[in-house]
């Protein structure tokens, strides 16, 4: 019996292998659950009484022989195959990165501030939750002005001067109050209006505004910077049109449509077979507005106008319902990667 241990811690010493599969035969052969170490153990009760201690001795020397053993090879296996390259098979296929898209709101957002750049003007921001003063008072929308329903308002809780600016031009206040005329400024940026969410419409959307003042500006200047406008956002063939229209903050006021074509029956369908899109209000600034701001309006005058861009973006893209833009399905918004 004792031989028969010695014979196996030999055995275990010799061994030998870089081979995972046979490191691990030779594993179970010993320490496998009827391995040869348990069956050892097993015969433990048959050994002559003598033996015992001696027997017990190996038999704990052989187990930590074959653990040891088992453990050197396993690990110096696993460095010989990381020196090698790992198993790494450079002939595999790699896992392409997504590519992230740009949203189609922010192509055309960047595609109508550098329009606007190219002729002069900078780019300013402001906060989206506002102050009454800036969203409504200082463009002449007074409190218990009526026009303040045009735009059905999100209150802050917090504070009841606080709202989420129901559209951009709070950002032509903003804008006055820290620079001098001569002023040339588009401000993009989000808008929240208290609506019920449909294909059309939405509680947060967004618009690009713009403020120019300086002075001799006159409504000649306006009409020809939208114009310029259009024709570099739709193409050198679309037209304008402006009808009159009433904002507080301008005087006098237009709603501007786009010429949008009545070549197909598509079309037909988004113009109600009018060929015209609104697309944007713009309009003189009122003395007032410029009053509020300590500019003279004998000295200056200027225009602004306002557009929403996810009109602009449904229009360019087909797209149908503006829930779409919102939803952020991956599917949806990859289609866009390849416009700009
Ligand atoms: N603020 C207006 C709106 O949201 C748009 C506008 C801006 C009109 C500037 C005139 C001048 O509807």
């Amino acid at each position: 019996m004792l031989e028969n241990i010695e014979k196996y811690l030999q055995e275990v010493a010799a061994f030998e292998s870089n081979d995972p599969a046979r490191i691990e035969q030779f594993r179970i052969r010993f320490a496998g659950r009827k391995g040869i170490i348990n069956e050892l153990f097993a015969a433990f009760k048959n050994v002559p009484k003598e033996d015992k201690p001696r027997y017990g001795q190996l038999l704990n020397r052989l187990k930590q022989a074959v653990n040891q053993k088992v453990a050197e090879l396993k690990a110096a296996a696993q460095e010989s195959k990381s020196s090698q390259g790992g198993g790494l098979d450079v002939t595999r296929p790699g896992y392409p990165y997504r590519l992230g898209a740009r949203h189609p709101v922010m192509i055309v957002r960047n595609r109508i501030l550098d329009i606007f750049r190219r002729i002069g003007f900078n780019v300013s921001e402001g906060p989206e939750i506002e102050d009454d003063w800036h969203n409504f008072t200082a463009l002449n929308l007074p409190e218990y002005h009526p026009a303040r329903d045009m735009q059905d308002t999100f209150f802050v809780e917090l504070h009841p001067d606080w709202l989420l600016r129901t559209h951009t031009s709070s950002v032509q206040i903003r804008y006055m109050e820290k620079h001098r005329p001569p002023i040339r400024t588009v401000s993009p940026g989000r808008v929240y209006r208290n609506e019920d969410v449909s294909a059309r419409s939405h509680l947060m959307f967004h618009q690009v505004e713009g403020l120019y003042i300086d002075t001799g500006v006159s409504f000649a200047d306006l009409k020809q910077t939208l114009l310029y406008f259009t024709r570099e956002m739709f193409g050198e063939k679309s037209r304008i049109r402006m009808r009159p229209s009433y904002f507080p903050f301008t005087e006098p006021s237009a709603e501007v449509d786009v010429y949008w074509g009545l070549e197909t029956e598509e079309d037909y369908r988004i113009t109600k077979g009018t060929g015209w899109l609104e697309i944007m209000g713009a309009g003189m600034v009122d003395p007032n507005v410029l009053r509020n701001m300590n500019i003279d309006p004998e000295k200056y005058s200027g225009f602004a106008f306002g557009m929403g861009i996810e009109r602009i973006v449904m229009l360019l893209y087909q797209i149908p319902d503006i829930r779409l833009l919102f939803e952020n399905d991956m599917h949806f918004l990859e289609q866009f990667k390849s416009v700009l």
